[in-house]
């Protein structure tokens, strides 16, 4: 073939409030090499059963193999992610309209899925947040986008899943927000990548 595929996925900074310029909102950020390596914050065995230990073990290491850092922890979606916040939700949005095309995209955030009560998965029962992984089923009921990869988490065993949720209620709960999702045509206050398909024509 002629033309070739390739990916891009760009980070777009979008104009924000009066308070917070664009380069402001990246202070936060650092240019790092691609080789960085995105750690899952560490369990505490101690605290549980040997099969309880075992299993959540397991539910870290799904955890750390399926990515979910990539997306739920501050700034690695942008290469540089903060893990003293890690899972804890990412104020970098991912755009599920394109860009390119429209000025203001929608813009979804990574959740907050640490155990805090109030910005995390705290209060959620453990169906919940399987069916979350594994069905895109979100806070309301309905089916999520599919920027939270469900559809490539469907088929994790019930024993698996189980083990992630595990581990998840494991780690120490980290209050953070992040912004409310952005409807398309509405203006996005934080940045966002954009995942899109582009050929040379
Ligand atoms: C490509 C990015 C991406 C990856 C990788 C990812 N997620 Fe998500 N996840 C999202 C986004 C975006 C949302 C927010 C969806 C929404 O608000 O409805 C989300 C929502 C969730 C939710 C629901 C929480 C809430 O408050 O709405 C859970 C639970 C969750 N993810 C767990 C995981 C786990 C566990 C993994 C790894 C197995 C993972 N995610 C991997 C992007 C991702």
């Amino acid at each position: 073939m002629k033309a070739s595929g390739f990916l891009i996925v760009a980070a777009y900074l979008v104009g924000g409030c009066a308070s917070e310029t664009p380069s402001k909102l990246l202070d936060d950020y650092e240019e790092v090499d691609t080789t960085t390596v995105l750690d899952a914050p560490s369990s505490k065995p101690g605290t549980f059963s040997p099969e309880h230990r075992d299993a959540v073990l397991r539910g870290e290491y799904l955890v750390e193999l399926l990515g979910c850092g990539s997306c739920h922890t501050d700034g690695a979606l942008v290469g540089a992610p903060d893990m003293d916040r890690a899972l804890a939700g990412s104020r970098t949005g991912i755009a599920f309209t394109n860009p390119l095309g429209e000025k203001y995209p929608g813009v979804i955030y990574p959740a907050n899925i640490t155990p805090d009560n109030k910005t995390g998965i705290g209060e959620w029962t453990d169906s919940r947040i399987a069916n979350a992984i594994r069905a895109g089923i979100g806070r309301h009921g309905s089916r999520r986008l599919a920027s939270m990869p469900w559809q490539g988490y469907a088929r994790i065993s019930d024993d698996d899943v189980a083990a992630i949720v595990g581990y998840l209620r494991s780690i120490d709960a980290v209050e953070h927000d992040v912004p409310d999702e952005v409807e398309p045509g509405e203006r996005a206050t934080h940045p966002f990548v954009y995942f899109g398909v582009y050929r040379s024509k």
